[in-house]
C-alpha cells in the first residue's frame, strides 16, 4: 500500500483523516453510526473496519504504529463491529441447540457440501483473462497476508488442537522457505497475471463485500471470545479449498498461463487435500472436545464463512454476467492511470 485509501463515506472520512493527523484522535469519540442499509456489502462501514484492523498487520502508510491500541479509535472499531456481529447474527442465526463434540467434522462436512454460485467453475470453463484478474484482485485482500488471520488464534489455544493449527500454519508459512509461503506464492500469481503484487496495492478497488470476508476472519481472529469461530472458519476454509483451486488452475491452463501463474492454485490442491482433515478431525474435532461449550461457535464461524463467501461469489458472478466490473473501477482504468504493464501469457 503506497498512500491511505481513498475515503468511501463519513466513517472511513473521518478515520483516515484522524490517522493522517488532520483531525484529533478525539473526533472519532461517539462517533454516531448511521443504520446501514446492509451491513455485511457496506463499503463505509467495511473499509473503516478493514483499516482499523490493518493496523495490527502491516500498518498504514503514513500512520504512525501507536495507533494500534490508541482508545478513541478502538471504541470507534468495536461499534463497527457490533454492527457487523448483529448484521451476521441476522444473516446466519446461530442455533438453538448445543452441537456435540462428537459428530463436529460431520457437521462442518455438511456445510462444505451446501449448494452455492460455483465461481470455481465459472472460472475454469468460461471465464475471461479480465475476469480471472478481477478475481485474483478481490482475493489479493486476504492472500497477501494468507493465514495471518488464523494466527492470532494460536495462543489462545492448548494441546491437540494448536499442535493441529500449527501443523497447518508451518505449511501455509511455506514450512521454513519464505519462496514458499503460499502468501508469496499469490504475489507470483499476481505477478505471472501482469497484477501489482505489493500488500494492499489494490484496496481502492476492493469493494465492501469483499472486504468483509477478510474482516470476518480479523473479528474471529483477534477476540479470543471467537477462538471457537476462527477454528471452525479455518476448517471449513481448508474443507473447502482443494477442488476449487484444482479448477482455478485449470482456468488459467485454458487462458495460456502456466508456471508462476497457476502454482499457487496447485499447490493448495494438494496441501488442502491434507489440510482438510487436520483443521476437521484434529483441530476443529479437538477442540470441540477439549471444550464442547464451543462446539456451536466453530460451527457458527463455518457458516459465517459460507455465508459469506456465498455473497461474494455471487457478486462476481453477476457483476460479469450483467457485462460490467465486479470491482468498484475496471483494472483497465486502473492501469492505464498508473501506466501498467503490457499483459502477455507466459
Ligand atoms: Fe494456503
Ligand atoms: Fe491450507
Amino acid at each position: 500500500m503506497r498512500s491511505p485509501p481513498t475515503p468511501r463515506g463519513p466513517i472511513s472520512e473521518r478515520l483516515i483523516a484522524v490517522l493522517r493527523g488532520e483531525s484529533p484522535p478525539d473526533s472519532l469519540a461517539g462517533s454516531d453510526l448511521p443504520v446501514f442499509a446492509d451491513p455485511l456489502a457496506d463499503e463505509d462501514l467495511q473499509l473503516a473496519l478493514y483499516l482499523c484492523y490493518e493496523l495490527h498487520y502491516r500498518g498504514l502508510p503514513g500512520v504512525d504504529d501507536s495507533w494500534e491500541w490508541e482508545p478513541a479509535l478502538l471504541a470507534l472499531r468495536r461499534e463497527l463491529e457490533i454492527r457487523f456481529e448483529d448484521a451476521l447474527r441476522c444473516a446466519v442465526p446461530p442455533a438453538d441447540d448445543p452441537a456435540r463434540a462428537a459428530g463436529i467434522d460431520l457437521a462442518l462436512r455438511a456445510i462444505a457440501e451446501q449448494d452455492g454460485p460455483s465461481l470455481s467453475s465459472y472460472i475454469k470453463v468460461s471465464a475471461s483473462l479480465e475476469e480471472v484478474r478481477e478475481f485474483v484482485v478481490h482475493r489479493s485482500a486476504y492472500q497477501l497476508k494468507e493465514a495471518d488471520p488464523h494466527s492470532w488464534a494460536i495462543p489462545r489455544l492448548s494441546g491437540a488442537p494448536k499442535a493441529a493449527l500449527i501443523e497447518v500454519q508451518s505449511d501455509e508459512y511455506g514450512g521454513g522457505r519464505a519462496e514458499w509461503m503460499h502468501a508469496e506464492l499469490f504475489a507470483r500469481a499476481m505477478r505471472a497475471l501482469g497484477l501489482d503484487s505489493e500488500y494492499g496495492a489494490f484496496l481502492d478497488v476492493i469493494p465492501g463485500i469483499t472486504l468483509a470476508t477478510v474482516n470476518l476472519m480479523s473479528l474471529f481472529g483477534l477476540h479470543r471470545r471467537w477462538r471457537g469461530a476462527i477454528v471452525g472458519h479455518l476448517a471449513l476454509f481448508e474443507m473447502t479449498s482443494s477442488i476449487p483451486n484444482r479448477r482455478y488452475g485449470e482456468g488459467l491452463r485454458r487462458l495460456g498461463f502456466d508456471g508462476d501463474a497457476t502454482l499457487f492454485f496447485d499447490e493448495h490442491v494438494t496441501a488442502d487435500a491434507v489440510h482438510e482433515n487436520i483443521a476437521a478431525v484434529d483441530l476443529a474435532g479437538g477442540l470441540a472436545r477439549q471444550d464442547e461449550a464451543l462446539a456451536n461457535d466453530i460451527l457458527w464461524g463455518a457458516r459465517a464463512l459460507a455465508h459469506l463467501d456465498e455473497r461474494w461469489a455471487s457478486h462476481l458472478l453477476e457483476s460479469w454476467n450483467d457485462g460490467r466490473t465486479s470491482l468498484l473501477r475496471e483494472l483497465s482504468e486502473l492501469e492505464a492511470a498508473s501506466a501498467g504493464q503490457v499483459l502477455a501469457p507466459g
